[in-house]
């Protein structure tokens, strides 16, 4: 089926937007640490978000495109388990009958040749809290092997340096490396092209690792098996590199064969920095784009993931498949970063494959760390299923194969100069198979046609009085607040004020207290609009002349101020519920009503 808005970020940006996958952050952000800060915060949803007003630059920046396979899978147009196997068709296609690009006469990227190379006009975020910069995190490198000329497609990290100079990270083995060296040995700079803001199909051919595309082969190709069309190309002005025809940007550079560059530190897909030391050294020559670009970044981490995860899984699965009978499926987990990690699904058909298997994944991806293998009744992509197989089912003493001084990523702070150790847990059960590690099933019900009923999950029914204060218990009974939030009124203001300002009544009971002649009381009763000035008689509230008799202060607070009575049993719950007793104590001798109802309310007199 071919996709063709794939190759095309622009497109891509619309067909997410029509989907309701694309954020819109409107607001003015910075470029410095607050974009990604953002972008942190929305990582692994389900959409992917565009920047639209960056501080200081005309043009927006998205991300996202990779952090979550369910939006990626509705992009390409497949359900988000079938992506690592359509990845692995599309390669596995490209492998015997590649599709090469065309070479076109114009593209949207040449709308505009930039006068003169400056990088500092680029919205290029710098991320986390310790990069040493700016850095391109998503742009694709096209080069030629100074040799054979056959075109190389790759991602590195690139950090601003100047505004016409770059330092880049190429790790041991790149192909970008070797062709340094080759150029560098006839005394040469190596020409390539910076794509900047790609599709998923060009983004999965410069990732597929040497294992599936080896350095005799063009890759761009595999970019055209994902759109369905053969990939499209520009020439550039200084060099036989060609540019990606549907990138937003495209910058003519140098990797200059006998210089290096400081780079670093830089937030890496292992969730460390990458440590500063001198690297590649690029200048760039000139400066390509389309009238209105977007800027493509990655924010190292769910899109390294899963970017990386997919190709490595691809490719793992389409060798174990040849070499390992049984094998089944393959997961990069995010815990193992997407490279050092993975699970491998077998049924098995002997005993040994298993073990055979963790060889042969290692083998198949040199960066991954370690290797657990299932049997086909485990989820691969659930930790915890496959955490299960490892609690029942590994034998800790025979199971576990440790390699020893290996080659790995150097990127990985336990691989040191790319050299550490690495481990494969055989979590699959015995074989022949033996009932004791049978894994229970239960029958698959479809509750589509059954009738369940349900109510609505309330709060529990508080005991009586547990847990309500005098004052709760007044605002309830008056409607002003059903539950006052404590911390509404942190550390300030006497009950009475919390009281006064719940019931719409502001004031300071302090004052009036002070009115000659008047009680708080009398004071709470016109504060809140109950009339009487002065306590009816019959209701007899407790008051600072003399001990009350008959309802509570509650009940009387309650009368007075939602005009019916309350509940025989109406004293505030905690506080005497099976009468007024506990209300209906005088004020001690010589004290005030306030500090008696400071006394009566103990445990909340301040809210
Ligand atoms: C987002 C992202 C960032 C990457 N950064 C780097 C990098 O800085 N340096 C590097 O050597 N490889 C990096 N890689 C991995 C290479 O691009 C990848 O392994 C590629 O297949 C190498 O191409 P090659 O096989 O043609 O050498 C990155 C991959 C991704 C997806």
């Amino acid at each position: 089926m071919g996709l063709q808005h794939l190759s095309d970020l622009s497109a891509i940006i619309d067909d997410l937007d029509a989907m309701g996958r694309l954020a819109r952050v409107r607001s003015e952000v910075d470029l410095n640490h607050d974009l990604a800060g953002i972008a942190a915060e929305l990582e692994g949803g389900p959409r992917a978000v565009l920047f639209e007003n960056v501080k200081g630059y005309e043009h927006p920046v998205f991300v996202g495109l990779y952090w979550s396979r369910e939006l990626l899978g509705d992009l390409m147009r497949t359900p988000e388990g079938d992506l690592p196997g359509l990845v692995s068709q599309h390669i596995k296609k490209w492998q015997v009958d590649p599709v090469a690009p065309v070479v076109i006469e114009n593209g949207p990227v040449r709308e505009i040749t930039e006068p003169d190379v400056d990088l500092s006009k680029l919205p290029i975020p710098v991320h986390a809290m310790k990069d040493g910069g700016s850095y391109f995190s998503a742009a694709v490198v096209v080069t030629r092997d100074p040799d054979s000329g056959v075109r190389n497609a790759s991602i590195q990290r690139f950090q601003v340096i100047d505004k016409d100079t770059l330092a880049v990270n190429i790790d041991s083995g790149r192909h970008l490396e070797i062709y340094l060296a080759k150029a560098a040995k006839r005394g040469k700079n190596l020409s390539f092209t910076l794509n900047v803001g790609v599709g998923p199909g060009l983004h999965f051919a410069a990732s597929a690792p040497a294992e599936a595309a080896p350095i005799d082969k063009d890759e761009l190709g595999i970019a055209s098996e994902f759109h369905g069309a053969p990939l499209e190309l520009v020439r550039s002005d200084l060099s036989d590199v060609e540019m990606i025809a549907h990138a937003q940007w495209a910058l003519e550079c140098e990797l200059i064969h006998d210089e290096g560059h400081l780079e670093g530190p830089f937030a890496e897909v292992t969730g460390c920095y990458a440590g500063i030391a001198p690297r590649g050294k690029v200048k760039v020559k000139r400066i390509h784009r389309r009238k209105n670009p977007v800027f493509q970044t990655i924010l190292s981490g769910k899109e390294v993931f899963n970017s990386v995860g997919l190709l490595g899984e691809a490719n793992v699965l389409n060798l174990l498949q040849v070499q390992v009978p049984g094998v089944k499926d393959v997961y990069f987990t995010h815990g193992g970063c997407g490279f050092y990690g993975a699970v491998v699904q077998i049924a098995q058909t002997r005993a040994g494959w298993a073990r055979q298997a963790i060889l042969a994944t290692f083998a198949a991806f040199p960066p991954l760390k370690t290797v657990t293998v299932v049997d086909d009744d485990v989820d691969i992509y659930d930790p915890s299923d496959v955490e299960w197989a490892m609690s029942t089912r590994l034998d800790a003493r025979n199971g576990v194969i440790v390699l020893n001084d290996i080659f790995g990523h150097g990127l990985n702070p336990s691989f040191p100069d790319y050299l550490g150790s690495k481990i494969g847990f055989d979590a699959t059960q015995p074989f022949p198979h033996q009932p004791q590690f049978e894994r229970v099933t239960i029958k698959k019900m479809n509750l589509e046609g059954i009738d369940i009923v349900t109510r609505d999950i309330a709060p529990p029914p508080r005991p009586a009085g547990a847990g309500q204060t005098l004052v709760e218990y007044i605002l309830e009974k008056t409607g002003a607040a059903p539950k006052p939030a404590p911390a509404a009124k942190p550390g300030g203001g006497s009950l009475v004020d919390y009281i006064l300002e719940k019931t719409g009544a502001a004031g300071k009971p302090e004052q009036a207290a002070a009115k000659p002649g008047g009680t708080l009381v009398d004071y709470i009763l016109e504060k809140t609009g109950a009339g009487a000035s002065k306590p009816a008689p019959a209701a007899t509230p407790p008051n600072s002349n003399g001990a009350a008799k008959g309802p509570s202060l509650v009940d009387y607070i309650l009368e007075k101020t939602s005009g019916k009575k309350a509940k025989p049993n109406g004293a505030a719950p905690g506080e005497g519920m099976n009468g007024s007793s506990a209300l209906n104590g005088a004020p001690p001798p010589g004290g005030t009503l306030k500090d008696w109802i400071l006394n009566q309310t103990k445990g909340s007199p301040r809210i």
